[in-house]
């Protein structure tokens, strides 16, 4: 383990077991479909690159970067597009992939973005959910974990840009941050 991680919180074996039936039930609804999977730059992509391996639908890949940010480091209503998608998604079906639902501002204001361009549809997949910090009422509509209000690392998770690369999700020591 590494040691800025408190505790293991959720190993490569979880993650990956409970990736393939989030993978097994997407197979299910989007059969016969060409959907559009959109991952959210830059904490999705572990998640991203194992989910769309065990599609077995076509699909396309597509990215977008953005940020939610208000004053100071809080997750506000504003958001900000670093980088839009390449594709035109009018009449789509569009998967958003997302590492993580905290407040809710980021995937609430991305959604209402995505759907003023008409697409046929707009679900969202999510690898975590802190449903005790929700401010914005927005639910996935796929989650691989509810986790409690502590701050994790890994599997596309960073902390000031590092740690991403773990292939678990462990608990950030507080001494790291505090
Ligand atoms: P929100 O839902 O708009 O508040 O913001 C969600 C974003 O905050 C995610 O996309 C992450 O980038 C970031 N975030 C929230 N909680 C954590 C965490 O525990 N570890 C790493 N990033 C987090
Ligand atoms: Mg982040």
């Amino acid at each position: 383990m590494h040691q800025d991680c408190e505790r293991i919180l959720l190993t490569e074996e979880t993650i990956q077991n409970r990736v393939q039936e989030i993978a097994d039930t997407l197979n299910r609804e989007y059969r016969g479909k060409n959907p559009l999977v959109v991952g959210i730059l830059k904490g999705s992509i572990i998640f991203y690159g194992d989910l769309v391996r065990k599609l077995d639908m076509p699909v396309e890949l597509d990215f977008m970067a953005v940020s939610s940010y208000g004053s100071g480091t809080v997750s506000s209503g504003t958001l900000r597009i670093k980088k839009d998608l390449d594709k035109n998604i009018e009449g789509r079906d569009v998967i958003i992939v997302e590492d993580i639902i905290d407040s809710g501002y980021t995937l609430a204001r991305l959604k209402e973005y995505l759907l003023s361009r008409n697409p046929a549809s707009v679900k969202i997949v999510v690898l975590l959910d802190k449903f005790e910090r929700r401010v914005v009422d927005i639910e996935a509509d796929y989650t691989c974990f509810r986790i409690e209000d502590e701050f994790v690392i890994g599997y596309g998770l960073d902390y000031d840009e590092r740690y991403r690369n773990l292939p678990y999700i462990g608990i950030l020591k507080r001494s790291v941050y505090e």
